[in-house]
């Protein structure tokens, strides 16, 4: 895959998922801008890839109002004379349940993953219509966006938005050739190290430097941040370019499309529905089979789990 003389921005790149975009972006040939809020990780991640024979240079700056959002798309045009890819990567957690949520919790994840999207597709798409040569936005959302997850309120509000928006520009930006995806990726990073089931696993792997088992890279599509990596490389490159609107997962062994809402089941009433017909017909009728919700829990296999002999 060659993205040579393309340039790229990669929020959120100093370390994690983003960190592994950027890196694979810059090993296809792309020139990367790396961003973060952590400078000593934004540096890092620029030497790294440069001391790779890749090219890279930092904005040490918080995704979320416009004012990042223009000096990132600035830089790729003062250091790399264009802009053809944007990963809209930079995110936070603050978890906790909806009656314990504070408004400083829901604005703060609210503002870097949602209107962070936002600000940096829009700057990003103004850039890319200028040149007139296409482009590609590569937003990140999740599992959580897509299912609703415990404890994630804002999370989840946020990553599902994410994927409305790419559906939304996916439509806006077909004549211009800018192709929109949302990627769904699953991998160990500090953001997933904490979920209890897999802790050990990764743990496990950390400490030996094995990969993390096969049933847990195949069965719960749970690899390491270089996993994901390459499906952000096919999303960026020519390859990709009819490849728009979609919601795309990855991650270990899996790659994997989700499907978008639709009407399921419908029922009708001539002139309208009240609310006692509703309840008649609602459990034989459009609520027949309801859908399910919330991220199924790992499935540990029962010879790797706690009782299994150590
Ligand atoms: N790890 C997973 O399994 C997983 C699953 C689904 C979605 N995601 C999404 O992938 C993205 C990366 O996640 P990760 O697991 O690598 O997380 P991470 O915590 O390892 O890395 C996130 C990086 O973003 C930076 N960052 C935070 N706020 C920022 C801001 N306002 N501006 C710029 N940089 C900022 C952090 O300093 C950090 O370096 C996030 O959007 C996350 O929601 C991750």
């Amino acid at each position: 895959m060659d993205l040579s003389g393309k340039a790229a921005v990669v929020t959120g790149s100093g370390r994690g998922l983003g960190l592994a975009y950027a890196e694979a972006l810059a090993l296809a040939g792309a020139s990367v801008v790396v961003n973060d809020v952590d400078a000593a990780a934004a540096g890092a991640a620029v030497e790294k890839i440069t001391a790779g024979g890749g090219r890279a240079v930092s904005v040490v700056a918080p995704v979320g109002g416009a004012a990042t959002a223009d000096a990132l798309v600035d830089k790729a045009v003062s250091e790399f004379g264009r802009l053809d890819v944007m990963v809209t990567n930079a995110g936070v957690l603050r978890d906790k349940v909806l009656w314990k949520m504070s408004d400083e919790d829901f604005d703060t994840v609210v503002d870097v993953h949602l209107r962070g999207t936002f600000t940096c597709a829009r700057a990003a798409a103004v850039r890319m219509r200028e040149q007139g040569t296409g482009g590609r936005l590569i937003l990140v959302s999740s599992p959580a966006g897509q299912r609703g997850n415990f404890g994630q309120t804002n999370y989840a509000a946020a990553k599902a938005g994410v994927v409305a928006m790419a559906r939304t520009w996916a439509m806006e930006l077909a004549r211009t050739d800018i192709t929109v995806n949302a990627v769904v990726p699953v991998a160990a990073t500090g953001m997933t190290k904490t979920i209890p089931a897999l802790a050990p696993f990764i743990e496990e792997a950390e400490r030996t430097g094995e990969p993390l088992p096969d049933w847990l890279r195949r069965d719960e599509g749970f690899g390491t941040p270089e996993d994901a990596a390459p499906l952000v490389v096919f999303l960026a490159s020519d390859a990709a370019r009819g490849v728009t609107g979609q919601a795309i997962g990855i991650g270990g062994d899996r790659l994997a499309l989700w499907s978008h809402p639709q009407e399921k089941a419908a029922a009708y009433a001539a002139g309208g529905w009240d609310a006692d017909t509703i309840a008649e017909r609602w459990s034989t009728g459009p609520g027949a089979e309801p859908e399910t919700y919330g991220i199924p829990a790992p499935s540990v296999p029962a010879a790797h789990g706690p009782e299994a002999g150590s």
